[in-house]
Order: structure tokens, then C-alpha cells, then sequence
């Protein structure tokens, strides 16, 4: 299947898939990198992989406006499933729409705590013992949609914000493209003739 992601920075995530996708028996191959930050670092990344990119600041247009020029690269791309990997922009009611069932998202909590931004520092000062990431389904709400899968880390004495998310990130490495590879799979499965 055609996968297309969306990054607004560095791309870790978005370079765990697509190492994983090099594996003969991996259903996605990525199709398309996008983002909303012509300098987003991990488009450099993947054109280093010769993956084809895409980006368009969003600055200066509506919401609407700006998804509906997404959308058309990701279209354009021939993209079946979209990933969304540090893609900071909240997504417009018609973009979700167009994509539903066939958009998944990484976000770094244990859904359903700590939707939105500063998870890490807001899992800390609750004084939790453990911190963790999800990937689930997008819906119309930030964050919320379906949980596939969950990864959990220890919040240990003396952990920052940044000491955690480093410990984390490892995890969301992993779980991504397993997590994403089930859902496409499954997704396969459930779209075939005479299902
Ligand atoms: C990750 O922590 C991800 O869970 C969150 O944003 C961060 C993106 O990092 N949604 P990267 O761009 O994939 O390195």
C-alpha cells in the first residue's frame, strides 16, 4: 500500500518507517513525505532516502485552504494511508473526513491522558509512574480516535521533560511501523473483494 506522512520537524518517526518499510514483507511503502515546513528537517532526510517530497508553508491560509493543497499532493502521489508524524497543524473537518478509517497518528502519551502539547513535563508534574506513546486513529478531535497500540517507559527520580521524551522515543520507533504495518494489513484484509 501507498503510504503518505506528514512531518512539521525533525522526522524521527517518519524514518522509522520508512527503514522499516525496506523489509521485503512490509505491507506500506512511503509514497510521499509532506509537511507544512518547507525547512522541516526530516525532508532533507527523506529526500536522502529518495523518497519524493512535498511542502508548502501554511502561513497566510485558511485551514481549509491549506489541507485542500495537502490533500491534492497526497492524492496526486497516488497515497492510500496517510501517517501523521509530528505534524503539528490541527487537520480541518474536511481533510479528517477524507481520510477516515485511513489515517493513523503517533502522539506521545497514554491516551486518553495528555492530549495536546508538553506531554512529558505534564505526565511528570502529575507525579506518574509511568509515561508512554500511542498511535490511533485520527478523528475529527485532536488526539482522540480509536487507540491501536500503546508502548509504556518508567518515569524515573531526576527525569526532565527531555530525559523522558529520549526514553520514549525509542519506544515510538518501535511501535509505529508494527503498530502501522497490523493497521494497513487489517485494513487489506477488511477492503477485499467479496469481504
Ligand atoms: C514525537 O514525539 C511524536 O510522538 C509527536 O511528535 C514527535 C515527533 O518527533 N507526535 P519526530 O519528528 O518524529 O522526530
Amino acid at each position: 500500500a501507498r503510504l503518505g506522512v506528514l512531518i512539521s520537524g525533525r522526522g524521527s518517526n517518519m524514518l522509522a518507517l520508512a527503514e522499516a518499510a525496506q523489509a521485503p514483507d512490509c505491507p506500506y511503502a512511503i509514497a510521499l513525505v509532506a509537511s507544512n515546513d518547507p525547512d522541516a528537517a526530516g525532508l532533507a532526510t527523506a529526500r536522502a532516502m529518495g523518497i519524493p517530497t512535498w511542502a508548502h508553508s501554511h502561513k497566510g491560509l485558511k485551514r481549509a485552504e491549506f489541507d485542500a493543497l495537502v490533500d491534492t499532493a497526497l492524492r496526486d502521489a497516488g497515497v492510500e494511508y496517510v501517517a501523521l508524524a509530528g505534524y503539528m497543524r490541527l487537520l480541518s473537518g474536511e481533510f479528517v473526513g477524507g481520510w477516515a478509517g485511513r489515517m493513523v497518528n503517533i502522539h506521545p502519551s497514554l491516551l486518553p491522558k495528555y492530549k495536546g502539547l508538553d506531554t512529558h513535563a505534564r505526565a511528570i508534574a502529575a507525579g506518574d509512574p509511568v509515561h508512554g506513546v500511542s498511535v490511533h486513529i485520527v478523528t475529527a478531535e485532536l488526539d482522540d480516535g480509536p487507540v491501536l497500540a500503546q508502548a509504556e517507559v518508567p518515569i524515573l527520580p531526576g527525569d526532565t521533560p527531555e530525559t523522558l521524551a529520549t526514553r520514549l522515543l525509542i519506544e515510538e520507533h518501535r511501535l509505529y511501523p508494527a503498530t502501522l504495518a497490523e493497521f494497513v494489513r487489517n485494513a487489506q484484509f477488511r477492503s477485499r473483494p467479496g469481504a
